[in-house]
């Protein structure tokens, strides 16, 4: 059973004016590895706010992947990848290559999404760009790969070579 937050970027969905689906979209999904959500939060696309929520979600509660979702564009309030490279102690590059080749087989907007992927402690962070439909893309082409990079982070799985869970 792994722990998941989910941290929803939205300056509208702070404020009450956006429902936020791309976190009910992230919910669906992460049930078909059997992880838990166990923290779930909206914020505004604030740099300091982003980082301390990752630190207090990976540190205190130990959570073991923290997806964010929006904020990882070029308008001028996007700040989701620079929070989170703040924070992040390696990086993961793997999840957000492969979150952007998927992308870009359907749509070319895909290489607009700067998220990042990286590793703090033993939870990992990705970041997911903010529309429910790219967050299905996305999610979709890195779930098959979540278990393993968590159990490998968590130092419980020894064997890479014929892993395939
Ligand atoms: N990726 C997929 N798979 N599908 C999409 O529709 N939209 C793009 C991009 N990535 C999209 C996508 C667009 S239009 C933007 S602006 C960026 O993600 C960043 O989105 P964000 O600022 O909401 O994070």
């Amino acid at each position: 059973m792994f722990t998941i937050g989910i941290v929803t970027v939205s300056d509208k969905g702070f404020r009450g004016e956006r429902q936020d689906e791309s976190g009910a979209v992230i919910r669906g999904l992460i049930s078909r590895i059997g992880a838990q959500v166990t923290r779930y939060e909206i914020v505004p696309d604030e740099r300091e706010v982003i980082s301390a929520k990752l630190i207090e979600w990976a540190d205190a509660a130990g959570t073991d992947l923290i997806l964010t979702n929006g904020g990882t564009g070029l308008s001028p309030r996007d700040v989701t990848p620079e929070a989170t490279l703040a924070v992040v102690e390696r990086l993961a590059p793997g999840f957000s290559e492969a979150m952007r080749l998927e992308s870009l087989k359907k749509t070319p907007m895909g290489m607009l999404s700067r998220g990042v992927s990286g590793t703090r402690g033993k939870t990992l962070i990705i970041n997911l760009p903010g529309s429910p439909r790219a967050v299905r893309e996305c999610l979709e082409a890195i779930l098959p790969a979540l278990p393993h990079a968590i159990k490998t982070l968590r130092g419980e799985s020894a064997e890479c070579a014929t892993a395939d869970d």
